[in-house]
């Protein structure tokens, strides 16, 4: 394990921004981990968990150590009738695990394909996707506390998921180390095909017999189809969250504004599509120097080039007072601003 010092982090990070970290470390095992939770840098310097780096937006230099947590291993570890538990570590990729899920019939993360990152920060905001979270699919998860050193298990309750929310963006911040995620799929399949464009993309695809399978490549078909690849053009997928007002707001909202997009929610609210907002104040494809608001998708930010982190910051910023002014609506940012 070797500690780097002024470790460029562009490479890390799905945005490309090009900022580095005072110190940076790989680790590969918990005694690792363990080992660096001892160490003076770590004790003595703000700390960064690092996975895939595709919720983050460097804003600056990291003045501390990252430590990025390749913890790597996925295996079942128990079964029942209806379910195999299967345990993942931190640094697996997460679209690899729901391949490996694919490919042995283990049923449930099927929508949630392709997205970014990796599996130690799938908590982090119940990431979610065509009509799933992994809330629903979430057994516990591992962590060791960076302070008192002590392993902790995290039940589906503790970790209080909500919509992109958990105990790890508030009251839990920054104290914890994700190590493992274990997961309950179901062997006998539940499909969800209830987000439109997913039944639309099956007829597309002349599929006969629905399967996990299936599921899989149409959800893969629409995001390939309209959000950017982070490979070609610097994102980090929706730079904020759809917000959530009142029906009442909602629907003066509607006389003003016949062509919103909302959907009705369980606790009587209304979330909006915080991508046709951005659009309808003009945003859709506009560039700033080199950052950008992507031409199919308003909700994602992008950096075509050599952006620097606070020039999206500032976009961003930008995007949310125009928001503001023309609908009276507060976009959140859902990216991680470091
Ligand atoms: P990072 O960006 O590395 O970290 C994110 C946060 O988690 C940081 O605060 C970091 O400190 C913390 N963290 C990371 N790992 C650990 C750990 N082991 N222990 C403790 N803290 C940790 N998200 C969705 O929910 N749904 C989508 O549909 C979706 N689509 C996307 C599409 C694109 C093109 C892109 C680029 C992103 C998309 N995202 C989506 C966002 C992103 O993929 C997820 O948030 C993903 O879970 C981030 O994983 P990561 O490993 O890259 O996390
Ligand atoms: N829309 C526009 N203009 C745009 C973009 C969207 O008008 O430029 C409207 C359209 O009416 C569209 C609706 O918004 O039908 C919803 O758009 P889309 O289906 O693309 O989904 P989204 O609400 O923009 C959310 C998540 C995505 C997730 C998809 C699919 C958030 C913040 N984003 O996007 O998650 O993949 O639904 O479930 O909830 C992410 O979190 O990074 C992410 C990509």
């Amino acid at each position: 394990m070797i500690i780097h010092e002024n470790y460029s982090l562009k490479k890390l990070n799905s945005f490309h921004i090009d900022a580095s970290a005072k110190y940076f470390v790989e680790v590969t095992s918990l005694k690792e981990i363990q080992t660096i939770l001892s160490s003076t840098i770590f004790r003595t310097t703000p700390k960064l968990i690092l996975g895939g780096g595709s919720n983050l937006l460097f804003t600056k230099d990291f003045d501390g150590i990252v430590i990025k947590n390749n913890l790597s291993g996925i295996s079942i570890i128990k079964e029942d009738e209806e379910c195999y538990y299967l345990k993942a570590g931190a640094g697996e990729v997460w679209h690899n695990l729901v391949m490996h899920c694919i490919n042995n019939n283990y049923a449930g993360l099927e929508n949630l394909s392709l997205i970014p990152g990796n599996v130690g920060a799938s908590p982090m905001q119940n990431i979610g996707a065509y009509g799933v979270e992994i809330k629903d699919c979430f057994q516990e998860l591992e962590a060791f506390h960076i302070h008192d050193k002590a392993k902790v298990n995290f039940t589906n309750a503790d970790c209080k998921f909500g919509y992109r929310e958990s105990v790890f963006k508030h009251e839990n911040k920054n104290q914890f180390i994700i190590t493992s995620v274990t997961f309950r799929l179901n062997k006998k399949p539940k499909f969800n095909i209830s987000y439109g464009a997913i039944e639309k993309e099956l007829e597309a695809m002349g599929t006969k017999q629905l399967s996990i399978q299936a599921i899989s490549k149409a959800v893969c078909n629409i995001r390939n189809s309209k959000l950017p690849n982070p490979v070609e053009i610097g994102n980090a997928g929706s730079f904020f969250k759809n917000p959530e007002i009142s029906k009442l707001k909602y629907e003066e909202l509607k006389t003003e504004f016949p062509a919103i997009v909302g959907y009705d929610l369980e606790n009587g609210n209304t979330k909006l599509a915080a991508g046709w907002l951005i659009e309808q104040c003009g945003w859709k494809g506009k560039t700033v120097g080199d950052a950008g608001v992507h031409k199919l998708q308003a909700l994602v930010l992008v950096n075509y080039a050599n952006a620097k982190g606070n020039e999206i910051f500032d976009l961003s910023e930008k995007i949310m007072n125009s928001v503001k002014q023309k609908f009276a609506v507060d976009l959140e940012r859902e990216v991680n601003i470091i």
